[in-house]
């Protein structure tokens, strides 16, 4: 298993629902990294976890932006903007997956998938705590 795929309390958001969803994602990261490592995986078996992870992500970014917008959170442009980065990269790769090609180098572009999602959920979403415990101390005083 690879260390840097574990779930941390740092990266906590102080959104359990969005917590929850970033656990997720980083289980099927690491079973998607699993697949592709075995000897013994068929093309529609990877093909099918890689599926699992990109529908995943791509509802928690919805379910994001809607929490976002109803909390008021003020880097919203700048969250969807990252969110639409994700969103194309992840729609790139997806091709190449599903025709098939270049099964050689899916380490590579899954590598490449997992420390966008990982980096954004370290450095953008964790950034959404700040803003939660800002608020909440706001509404205690
Ligand atoms: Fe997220
Ligand atoms: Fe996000």
């Amino acid at each position: 298993m690879n260390k840097d795929l574990e779930w941390s309390d740092k990266f906590s958001t102080d959104i359990v629902s969005i917590d929850h969803q970033h656990q997720e994602l980083i289980f099927l990261s690491q079973n998607l990294l699993e697949i592709l490592s075995s000897d013994k995986s068929t093309l529609p078996e990877k093909q099918a976890a890689f599926q699992d992870l990109v529908d995943h992500a791509l509802a928690h970014f919805e379910y994001e932006e809607r929490i976002m917008l109803n909390i008021g959170y003020p880097d919203l442009k700048d969250h969807l903007r990252e969110h639409n980065e994700l969103r194309s990269e992840m729609d790139h790769i997806a091709k190449d997956v599903m025709d098939g090609k270049g099964i050689d180098d899916w380490k590579g572009l899954v590598s490449l998938v997992q420390v966008w999602v990982l980096r954004h959920i370290v450095a953008s979403d964790s950034k959404m705590r700040e803003y939660m415990r800002r608020e909440n101390t706001d509404e205690d005083e």
